[in-house]
């Protein structure tokens, strides 16, 4: 959890939100891998020593989780939290998610707020009464214009296809409330043009740029042929539509309408976090949302690419048969939490597969990092007792690898931190372990070992200190994406008594070279990355 200490009392959080997600089923890969990379980027400015907010949360109305509960014979509110307690908050816990809150749009904190919102938008005239007829995708929630929708082959024959969902579209009729959206589009393509990061990576920001010149038409953000939602407040026999309700989840958790200082010191998001399926969602509609009701706009609306299965993104119904629970079963929960970031350039769509994640886990986790950590405390332990040497002056050898940290920090920070570049980031402090696995090579510290001269002893030291405080560095930067990992190496090396606990550690001092003193208490603990089993899937 984060530190709130009085260090930051009165400075605004970094505020980094991942979609709510739909409870009408389980969570799958997809939504673990957005809630994986808002975890690390949360844990990395934690570590920086920023205030954090981390929020996810559920999305709970709308007529998708209707269906699914009446298809199941329950209410809409009993699916709801059977879901969200026995499978989504499971799942985050599981994977370590250090969520500061967790939204829920049932919850009345929630609701009642939605409903001030969208009545001061009223009064202000933002929304008037209309109709409309258009094609509907219940899986997105969402009107379609007809230009976009597929011509169904197969069974769907002769009918229209959501392009997202590929299945046949609803039309619907209505009379409803509309917020004037079209009346934005200027101010938006203005706030993008000033701020050319507001949108990431760059293809999504051409994507919703092309899309806002074509011209806005007004939302339809009500309601009226069902009635799992929030009420209109001034029109009972409508609910709020259900993409109005979610986005609003960003404001009503931290305090909007209810905690005046919590919600000053929180909103808006730095970095709100979503697939590319919702990205107009919160890059068209959210803004326009807020600046209708005189609020700030978040700082950026950065898109993930699709995990693909056999060249399709993976859905809840088009899934790859593995949950992210088989895959942690098979591989330990850090692995799967480096993976995902790891082997795909975030922002880029990138196929998973059992293969290539069994090869990075036994080549980069086990024999790269896992074998560095033991090799190098099994050393301390037979040659000096466990007990950190002092190591004399560095000579050349020791100096490229303290340079090779620095560089590593401070490439990590800018990637991880500021980026969101968290493959470039992690392959950054994976490069230097490379490099200290060839300093070893090069210095044979088991050979110098033979050598009884003090000349020899203080060599050996000097060896196995630069390595040990490699890992110290290594440890600490590596924490926010494997932290139950980084915590045993932590141990492993007698750190703590001196330095103190691993997530106090900070960004900024990981690259200062001699941290770790000598005296520290170094243990060989059980491997970082056991071998494998056999795959557990044929
Ligand atoms: O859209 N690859 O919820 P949702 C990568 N309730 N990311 C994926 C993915 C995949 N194959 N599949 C899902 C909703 N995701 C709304 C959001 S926010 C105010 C309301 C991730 O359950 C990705 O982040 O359909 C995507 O945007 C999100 O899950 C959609 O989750
Ligand atoms: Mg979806």
């Amino acid at each position: 959890m984060a530190a709130t200490g009085n260090e930051h009392r009165g400075t605004k959080a970094f505020y980094v939100s991942t979609p709510i997600y739909y409870v009408n089923d389980a969570p799958h890969l997809g939504h673990a891998y957005t809630t994986v990379a808002g975890d690390v980027l949360s844990r990395w400015h934690r570590q920086r020593g920023e205030k954090v907010w981390y929020l996810t949360g559920t999305d709970e109305h709308g007529q998708k989780i209707m269906r699914t509960a009446e298809a199941h014979g329950v209410t809409p509110q009993e699916w709801c939290d059977k879901l969200v307690e026995e499978a989504w908050q499971p799942l985050w816990k599981h994977l370590e998610i250090a969520n500061d809150d967790f939204i829920r749009t049932t919850q009345p904190r929630h609701t009642a707020r939605v409903q001030e919102f969208v009545q001061s938008l009223y009064d202000k005239g933002e929304i008037y009464q209309g109709g409309y007829e258009g094609p509907y995708c219940v899986g997105c929630e969402e009107y379609k214009t007809p230009g976009e929708l597929l011509d169904g082959a197969g069974e769907y024959a002769g009918q229209k296809l959501c392009p997202i969902h590929k299945r046949p579209v609803e039309m619907l009729k209505e009379e409803n409330y509309f917020f004037k959206l079209s009346e934005y589009g200027p101010k938006l393509l203005e706030h993008y043009e000033r701020n050319p990061g507001f949108i990431q990576p760059e293809s999504a920001r051409n994507e919703v740029v092309n899309f806002v010149r074509q011209g806005l038409q007004d939302l339809s953000i009500s309601r009226s042929t069902f009635d799992w939602g929030i009420r209109i407040p001034w029109d009972d026999k409508h609910v709020i539509y259900v993409w109005v309700d979610a986005l609003l989840n960003y404001a009503t958790a931290v305090g909007y309408g209810a905690d005046q200082e919590k919600f000053e010191q929180t909103f808006p998001a730095d970095v709100h976090l979503v697939g590319k399926d919702i990205l107009r969602f919160h890059a068209v509609i959210w803004p326009a949302m807020l600046m209708a009701n005189g609020l700030p706009l978040p700082g950026k609306v950065v898109a993930n690419g699709w995990l693909m299965v056999g060249g399709e993104k993976m859905s809840k119904s088009n899934l790859t048969g593995i949950s992210p629970h088989q895959l942690t079963d098979h591989f330990g929960v850090d692995a799967y939490r480096w993976y995902f970031l790891r082997a795909i350039q975030f922002g880029q769509d990138g196929s998973f597969s059992w293969e290539d994640f069994q090869a990075r886990y036994t080549s980069e986790l086990a024999n790269d990092f896992g074998n560095l950590a033991s090799r190098v405390a099994a050393m301390v332990g037979r040659y000096f007792d466990g007990v950190l040497p002092q190591g004399p002056a560095a000579g050349p050898a020791e100096q490229a690898v303290a340079d090779g940290l620095a560089k590593a920090a401070r490439e990590a920070d800018e990637r991880i931190g500021e980026r969101l570049d968290f493959a470039g980031g992690i392959a950054a402090v994976f490069d230097f372990i490379k490099q200290v696995n060839g300093y070893l090579t090069e210095q044979e510290p088991w050979k110098v070992a033979k050598d009884a001269s003090p000349e020899g002893q203080a060599r050996l030291a000097a060896i196995l200190y630069t390595a040990a405080e490699s890992l110290r560095a290594t440890a600490v930067l590596l924490n926010p994406v494997m932290p139950a990992t980084c915590e045993k190496l932590w141990a492993s090396l007698g750190a703590e008594p001196h330095l103190g606990p691993l997530a106090e550690q900070r960004v900024a001092d990981a690259g200062t070279w001699g941290r770790l003193p000598a005296g520290a208490r170094v243990t060989k603990g059980e491997a970082l990355f056991p071998r494998l089993e056999e795959p557990a899937r044929a």
